[in-house]
C-alpha cells in the first residue's frame, strides 16, 4: 500500500527522496482565491534549511521552492498545487558504505526487509529531507488558517532534560537562536548540553510544542477522525517523533479528576473553562480552547561514535557513520510539527462544512 498521502478534503501528497533529482508536494482541495507566491512558502522553508541552525547538519542546500500549477495571477486556482525543491547539495559518496549494512536507529533494515531493496543515499524516502513537501503544504495551510483568524506557533520546548520556562516566553527570542526555544536562558543551558553532545560524538532529543490560538469549538469527526486522533497522526508521521501529547498528556494518568476536570464558566457572556488540562479537545471535538500538543524527538540516530551492528550478509560488524548530520533534530523540525498541525486543523475545517443541514442550506440557499 502507498502511504505519501494525508487529508481528506485539504490533501498533501510528498515525493522525492534525499539524494534524487528533487523533492515536493502536490496540494489538492486548496480553495480557490487565496493569495500566494513562491515567498511565503520559502518564509516557511528557510526555517528548516539545513545550515540554518549551528546545531543542525551543515550540508549547505538553498531549498528554494517552485510553484509548477494551481497558481495563476497570485491566487490559488482551485487545481492541484504542484511544489518542487531541487536537491543541490548530494554527496552520495558520504553515503556509499551504508550500502551494505544497517545503521542503527535509521529505516535501513525495514525498508529492505519491506521493499528488498532500498535506496540507501541518506536514507532515501525516511530521510528528514522528506518534510520538505509537508512544510511548503503547511505554509499553504497556515496561510488560509491565517484568513480565519487561526493561528499555529510551535516552539522547542526542551532539549534534553533542559525544558523552558514558561514565565520567560518570549517568541522572538525563539525564532532568532540556535535552539528554537522562547526562552534565552533555556537555550543557552541546552546549547552548552549539545556542545557537550557534539564534542562526545553523541547527539540529543528533545519536545516541540505547539498552540492553536482561535480554534473555533465544534471541529473534529467522531470516531475515526477524532480531531485530537488526527493530529496524533499527523505528528507521529513525522520521522524521528516517538511520542505525542494532547494538553496535559501522559500527567493525567497520575491527577485526579478534581483537578484535571476542566471548569466551565461564562466569560464575555460565552461559554469557556477556568482550565485547559484537556488541550482544546472533548470527545475528539475543539472545545473553543487553545488547541495544546507536544512532539517527543529522539535523538538523531546517525552519531559519529563506533556502533555494532549487523551487514546485508548476516555478519555482526562495527561501523563509524560518516556525512553530515543534525546533533538534535529539534530545532529544524519546529515547522514541520507546525505544518503537519496546521495541515491537519485546516483539513478538519473543511470536513466541517457537511456537518449541519443549516450550514449546508446557508450555503446553497443565499
Ligand atoms: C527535520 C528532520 C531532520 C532529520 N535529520 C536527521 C539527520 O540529520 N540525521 C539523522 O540521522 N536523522 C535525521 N532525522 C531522523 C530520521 O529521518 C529518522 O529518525 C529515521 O528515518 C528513522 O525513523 P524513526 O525515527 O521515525 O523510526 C531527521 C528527521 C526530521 C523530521
Amino acid at each position: 500500500m502507498a502511504g505519501s498521502t494525508f487529508g481528506t478534503i485539504f490533501k498533501i501528497t510528498t515525493w522525492g527522496e534525499s539524494h534524487g533529482a528533487a523533492l515536493g508536494v502536490v496540494v489538492d482541495g486548496c480553495p480557490a482565491g487565496l493569495a500566494l507566491c513562491e515567498e511565503d512558502i520559502q518564509a516557511f522553508l528557510d526555517r528548516r534549511k539545513p545550515g540554518a541552525t549551528k546545531f543542525a547538519t551543515q550540508r549547505k542546500e538553498a531549498d528554494s521552492v517552485e510553484i509548477l500549477s494551481g497558481v495563476f495571477e497570485g491566487k490559488t486556482t482551485g487545481t492541484p498545487i504542484s511544489m518542487l525543491v531541487r536537491n543541490t547539495s548530494q554527496r552520495s559518496s558520504d553515503y556509499s558504505e551504508i550500502a551494505s549494512y544497517y545503521r542503527p536507529g535509521h529505516a535501513d533494515y525495514t525498508f529492505d526487509q519491506k521493499y528488498g531493496f532500498r535506496d540507501y543515499r541518506g536514507g532515501g524516502r525516511s530521510s528528514g529531507r522528506e518534510t520538505i513537501g509537508r512544510v511548503a503544504a503547511g505554509a499553504i495551510a497556515s496561510k488560509l488558517l491565517e484568513q480565519l483568524g487561526i493561528f499555529v506557533t510551535a516552539y522547542t520546548y526542551a532539549i534534553g532534560d533542559i525544558t523552558v520556562n514558561m514565565e520567560h516566553f518570549d517568541l522572538e527570542e525563539a525564532r532568532n537562536n540556535h535552539t528554537g526555544m522562547p526562552d534565552k536562558e533555556a537555550s543557552e543551558k541546552a546549547a552548552a548540553y549539545l556542545r557537550t553532545c557534539m564534542e562526545n560524538l553523541d547527539s540529543a532529543g528533545g519536545v516541540v510544542a505547539c498552540s492553536v490560538k482561535n480554534m473555533p469549538a465544534g471541529i473534529g469527526e467522531p470516531v475515526f477522525e477524532k480531531l485530537d486522533a488526527n493530529l496524533a497522526k499527523a505528528i507521529l508521521s513525522i520521522g524521528a517523533v516517538k511520542a505525542f501529547e494532547i494538553g496535559d498528556g501522559t500527567a493525567v494518568s497520575m491527577t485526579k479528576g478534581s483537578i484535571n476536570n476542566d471548569c466551565f464558566c461564562i466569560n464575555n457572556g460565552k461559554v469557556s473553562k477556568t482550565t485547559n488540562h484537556a488541550g482544546g479537545t472533548l470527545g475528539g471535538i475543539s472545545d473553543g480552547s487553545e488547541i495544546l500538543l507536544k512532539a517527543y524527538f529522539k535523538p538523531t540516530p546517525s552519531i559519529f561514535q563506533e556502533q555494532k551492528t549487523v551487514n546485508r550478509n548476516g555478519e555482526e560488524i562495527a561501523i563509524q557513520i560518516k556525512g553530515r548530520h543534525d546533533p538534535v533534530i529539534v530545532p529544524r523540525a519546529v515547522v514541520v510539527v507546525e505544518a503537519m498541525t496546521a495541515i491537519t486543523i485546516l483539513d478538519m475545517l473543511l470536513q466541517n462544512m457537511t456537518a449541519r443541514l443549516d450550514s449546508i442550506q446557508n450555503f446553497y440557499q443565499k
